[in-house]
């Protein structure tokens, strides 16, 4: 099922998708639309968070479950401020997600393969469109060893399992009738650049 007005962004660490949003909530129309993120900071997402940054060790099938529970609460629920995606979409609002389910088909499916996050994510809805930023793992990690502090995943190896993981994923919706929009951006190309086709394309929408 498709979620309408809802649109998610999607790419290993560093490949941008934060300054994407970031860009959009520059927009004069800015208030037309509702920014949102998973992990959430619902009380499931922080913990994510520890897990992420190695406060907190877990087996990583728990953390498949976890994002799963972290995601119906962001659809569906009112533990966070970044919650009920759901109910916003439906009263108009244009949800923009940094992340959603194609990251636990991705990390998930490297950390503990492809059988339980598959199962865990198969009943939520599609967006509308999804953006996929497609990256070469050397110049994300760059971009993401630049900023300081970084997570447990954010390794070469791990980005290279995973960049190779993503591109099978979105592969796959490619060839799916799902009737959910699959963008795929050159992510090496300039911010300003990204950020006009992502624009064009929002302001395709009907
Ligand atoms: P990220 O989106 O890069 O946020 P920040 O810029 O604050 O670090 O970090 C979230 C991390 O969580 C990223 O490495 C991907 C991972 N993740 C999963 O492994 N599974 C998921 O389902 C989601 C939503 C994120």
């Amino acid at each position: 099922m498709i979620l309408k007005n809802f649109i998610v962004f999607e790419g290993i660490d560093g490949a941008g998708t934060s300054t994407q949003i970031n860009m959009l909530k520059k927009r004069p129309d800015a208030d037309r639309f509702f920014f949102t993120t998973e992990p959430t900071d619902s009380e499931t997402g922080k913990f994510l968070r520890k897990m992420l940054k190695g406060d907190v060790e877990l087996d990583p099938r728990t953390s498949a479950f976890l994002f799963a529970a972290d995601r119906n609460e962001h659809l569906y629920g009112k533990g966070g401020s970044n919650c009920g995606v759901v109910a916003q979409a439906e009263s108009g609002k244009i949800v923009v997600s940094d992340r959603y389910l194609f990251s636990s088909l991705t990390y998930q499916s490297v950390t503990c393969g492809d059988e339980l996050p598959r199962r865990l994510n198969e009943s939520f809805p599609l967006p509308e469109i999804l953006f996929f930023f497609d990256i070469n793992p050397e110049i994300s990690l760059k971009r993401v060893l630049g900023r300081g502090e970084t997570e447990i995943y954010e390794k070469l190896d791990f980005q290279k399992a995973t960049a190779g993981r993503y591109r099978a994923v979105i592969s796959e919706y490619e060839k799916m009738n799902t009737g959910m929009k699959i963008i795929r951006l050159d992510a090496s190309k300039p911010i300003e650049e990204i950020s006009c086709i992502i624009n064009e394309e929002l302001a395709k929408r009907k």
